[in-house]
């Protein structure tokens, strides 16, 4: 027994030596729980020991910027998977519409930012596992003429939608209404900055993910969100697909923290239960 403990140790050091001379870090995927069923997967991360998320840190609870620091439930899923991995999390603040272009050219390790998982994004990126569900909502002035999602196809409709530029609420409203000659679409580079246009009364509703929508509503007089929902959706992590083993690391991690509760006590954390 103690030769075998031994000769494991010597396997552990071999192999951190190892993860020192390449670029990522040597991770082990264990398929069973069996020494023996170790498989050694070597990847390489944008940075040296570090795993990169990019994201968008204006969309409490999911990243947002509190004390300096960014925090919230992408912020701690990826400090959950990068300490699996034995990495460094690192995170990038950019445009949302930067993100993808980020992991494409492997500047990010991964865009985690409450990103919905669409066959269009697909065609430039690879999702992990679905980690939470998100509702596109409509907010809208509590006096405001629109009372359900109908009333935007309703004929003769014309309504200024506020969006957050490249995000579904931009995508699926430019279709439905915009190009159906329903109405126009606004994009703003933040949520926030959407919702401060509704309260103004540069547009007549927003069209954003239910969670940053009740944030915004609960942080300015006068906003209420539709009870009927626009759109439901699944978020995902997007990832390069020409990173397989490092894919393939992170959506292992994620699964398993998925699996053991991980990802839910973080997700009630920052959305208690209603
Ligand atoms: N779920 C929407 C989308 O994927 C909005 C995400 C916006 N996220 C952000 N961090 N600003 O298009």
């Amino acid at each position: 027994m103690k030769k075998f403990l031994a000769m494991m140790m010597a396997l552990a050091m071999v192999l951190a030596l190892a993860a020192c001379g390449n670029n990522g870090g040597e991770a082990s995927v264990s398929g069973s729980g069996d020494v023996s069923g170790e498989i050694a997967v070597t990847y390489t991360t944008a940075n040296e020991g570090k795993l990169t998320m990019a994201t968008n840190a204006a969309f409490p609870p999911y990243e947002y910027v509190e004390g300096g620091k960014i925090v919230g439930i992408d912020a701690e899923i990826a400090g959950a998977i990068a300490e699996k991995l034995g990495l460094e999390l690192q995170i990038d603040d950019m445009e949302f519409d930067s993100i993808i272009e980020a992991v494409k050219g492997g500047k990010a390790d991964i865009g985690l930012a409450g990103m919905t998982v669409t066959d269009e994004r697909k065609e430039a990126v690879d999702f992990t596992a679905s980690y939470a569900t998100g509702v596109q909502v409509v907010i809208v002035t509590e006096d405001s003429a629109i009372t359900s999602v109908d009333d935007l196809f309703a004929e003769g409709a014309n309504t200024t939608i506020g969006v957050q530029r490249n995000t579904t609420g931009d995508l699926y409203t430019t279709w439905d209404i915009q190009d159906e000659g329903l109405g126009k679409v606004d994009r703003y580079s933040k949520g926030a900055d959407a919702v401060q246009a509704l309260k103004t009364g540069k547009v007549d509703c927003v069209v954003i993910d239910n969670e940053p929508a009740k944030a915004f509503v609960n942080a300015i007089e006068g906003l209420k969100i539709l009870d009927t929902e626009y759109a439901v959706e699944d978020y995902a992590g997007a990832m390069s697909k020409d990173n397989t083993a490092l894919y393939e690391a992170v959506n292992a991690a994620l699964e398993e923290l998925i699996a053991d509760g991980t990802v839910k006590a973080i997700v009630d954390k920052y959305i208690p239960a209603e």
